[in-house]
C-alpha cells in the first residue's frame, strides 16, 4: 500500500489501521485510570467542562500539527524538525520528546502492570468478597511488597518490546485492531451496573454538575495536563506515527475521530466509576489507586462478576500495551534513524534504560515511598513533570512551528493531500494554531504559576 512518494518506510494499511492504531495509542490508562482520579481530585464536574474545552481548542489542533509535521518530515520527531526547519533549533522540541519518552514509559509501564497483577489476582479469586476497605488494603500492601510491582513491570516491558521488534505493520497494526471494541463494550456494561446501583445519583452529579467555585490554577493546569496526556499530544508519539501514515490519508479526519473516541472513552470511564465511588462508598479523591479499589467492588455486585472482572482487566492490559509501544516507538525511531542502529538494537537499548527508571519509579510508590522531591515521589514527580510541564511546553511549540514558521502553502498541501481534499476549516485551523492553542496554553502556564490572575 506504499504510495510512491513514501517509499521505503512501513506504513499503516488502510484508514481503518490509521486511526486504530492511533486511538491505541491514546485511549489507555490515560482514559480508564489517569481521567477519574484526576478528575476525582480536581472537583468533578468543573474539571471537565475545561477538559473538553482544552481538547476541542488545543488538542484536536494540536494533534492534526503533529500530523503534519511526521508526514511531511517523514522520521521520527528530531528528524522531521531537522528536515523541515534546516539549521534551526526546532529538533530540540524533538529531544525533549524523546526524554519525555522514557519518563512517560517509566511511569506508565508501573500502572500497566498493576493491571497485569489484578487480571492475575482476579484469576486466582482473591478479589472476590473483598469490602471497599480491604480492597484498599491489598492494593496498597501489593505496592508496599515492591517485587510483585517490579516483576509486572518487567514483564509488561517485554510486551512492549516483543511488539515493537515486530515492526509496524505487523507489530503495531495487527495488536491494535480488534481488541478495542471489546473494551468499550465492557466499559458500556459497567456503566450500566454503576448508575443502577443504590445512590448512584450522587456520583453523577458529582462528574456533570458542575461547581465552578472548585476551579483553581491547579485544576486548570491539571485539565490541560490531562488532555495532552489522554491524547498523546505533546512529545512526538503523533509525529511518529504521522510520518507511517500514507500521503492519501485525511489528517484532519483522522485527528478529529480519534480525539473524539479518546474523550468519549474517558466520560464512559467516568460514568463508569464515580457513581460506584458514592454508591459504595469511597471518594472521588482516593488518588492513583482509585479504579483499582472501586471497579472491583462493582464487579462483586454484577452477575458473571468475575469473568467480566478478568476480561476488563485483561482488555485494560492490551489498552495500556497499544499506548506504551507508541511511546517506546518515538524513542525506537530516534534511535534507529538517527544513531544508525538496527531495529532490534535500539529496542533493546530503550528497553533496558527504561527499564532502570521505570523499577526506580515502581519501587518510589513501595519501599521507596517516603523519598520525596518538591513533597512528590518519583511517580508523582515524572507525572507531574511529563504531562503539566513537558507535553503543554511540546505542543506549544508545535503549534507555533505550524503557525508562525512552516509555510501555510505546505500546511494546507497537507491537509488537502495535494489539493485531493476540501479541508473547508484550514483557515478556522490556522486561526487556532496561530492565536488561540499558543495563547491558551501560554496562559494557563503563568496562571498556574501565579504570574497572571483573572
Ligand atoms: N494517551 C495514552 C493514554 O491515554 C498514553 C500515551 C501514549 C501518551 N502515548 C503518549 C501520553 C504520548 C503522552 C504522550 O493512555
Amino acid at each position: 500500500m506504499n504510495e510512491p512518494n513514501n517509499k521505503g518506510r512501513d506504513h499503516f494499511s488502510s484508514r481503518f489501521a490509521v486511526i486504530a492504531a492511533v486511538a491505541g495509542s491514546a485511549i489507555g490508562l490515560g482514559n480508564i485510570w489517569r481521567f477519574p482520579y484526576v478528575a476525582g481530585e480536581n472537583g468533578g464536574g468543573a474539571f471537565l467542562i475545561i477538559y473538553l474545552l482544552f481538547v476541542l481548542a488545543i488538542g484536536i489542533p494540536v494533534m492534526t500539527s503533529e500530523f503534519i509535521i511526521g508526514r511531511a518530515g517523514q522520521k521520527n520527531p528530531y528528524g522531521s524538525f531537522r528536515k523541515l526547519a534546516p539549521g534551526k533549533p526546532w529538533y530540540l522540541i524533538g529531544l525533549m520528546g524523546v526524554a519525555a519518552a522514557f519518563m512517560i514509559l517509566a511511569f506508565y509501564t508501573t500502572v500497566s502492570g498493576w493491571t497485569l497483577e489484578y487480571f492475575y489476582q482476579t484469576l486466582t479469586g482473591s478479589l472476590a468478597g473483598k469490602s471497599d476497605s480491604e480492597l484498599t488494603m491489598m492494593f496498597d500492601d501489593f505496592l508496599m511488597g515492591s517485587f510483585r510491582p517490579v516483576i509486572w513491570f518487567i514483564v509488561f516491558m517485554g510486551f512492549t518490546a516483543f511488539i515493537i521488534l515486530s515492526g509496524v505493520k505487523k507489530g503495531i497494526e495487527r495488536y491494535t485492531k480488534m481488541l478495542m471494541p471489546v473494551l468499550f463494550l465492557l466499559l458500556i456494561a459497567l456503566c450500566i451496573r454503576s448508575v443502577t446501583l443504590d445512590g448512584a445519583g450522587e456520583g453523577l452529579s458529582f462528574l456533570f454538575s458542575p461547581d465552578f467555585s472548585k476551579i483553581t490554577p491547579k485544576v486548570i493546569l491539571e485539565a490541560l495536563g490531562q488532555a495532552f496526556f489522554s491524547l498523546s499530544i505533546g512529545m512526538g508519539t503523533l509525529i511518529t506515527y504521522g510520518s507511517y501514515i500514507s500521503k492519501s490519508e485525511d489528517l484532519g479526519f483522522s485527528a478529529l475521530s480519534v480525539g473524539i473516541a479518546d474523550t468519549l472513552v474517558a466520560v464512559i470511564a467516568g460514568v463508569a466509576i464515580f457513581p460506584a465511588v458514592f454508591a459504595l462508598g469511597g471518594s472521588p479523591a482516593s488518588g492513583t489507586g482509585l479504579v483499582f479499589i472501586v471497579l472491583p467492588g462493582v464487579f462483586q455486585k454484577m452477575p458473571f462478576g468475575e469473568i467480566f472482572q478478568l476480561l476488563f482487566f485483561l482488555l485494560l492490559s492490551v489498552a495500556a500495551l497499544t499506548s506504551t509501544i507508541s511511546v517506546l516507538e518515538v524513542i525506537v525511531a530516534y534511535l534507529v534513524e538517527e544513531l544508525s542502529m538496527t531495529r532490534k538494537k535500539a529496542t533493546i537499548a530503550a528497553t533496558l534504560m527504561v527499564s532502570v527508571l521505570g523499577i526506580v519509579t515502581v519501587l518510589s510508590m513501595g519501599s521507596l515511598r517516603s523519598f520525596l522531591i518538591f513533597g512528590k515521589n518519583i511517580f508523582g514527580l515524572l507525572e507531574f513533570l511529563t504531562s503539566n510541564v513537558m507535553l503543554p511546553l511540546g505542543g506549544l511549540f508545535i503549534v507555533i512551528f505550524i503557525g508562525w514558521f512552516f509555510s501555510p502553502q505546505l500546511t494546507k498541501a497537507e491537509l488537502t493531500n495535494e489539493g485531493r481534499l476540501k479541508a473547508g476549516y484550514f483557515p478556522v485551523y490556522m486561526f487556532i494554531v496561530r492565536f488561540v492553542a499558543p495563547l491558551a496554553i501560554a496562559m494557563v502556564f503563568l496562571y498556574s504559576l501565579g504570574i497572571i490572575r483573572f
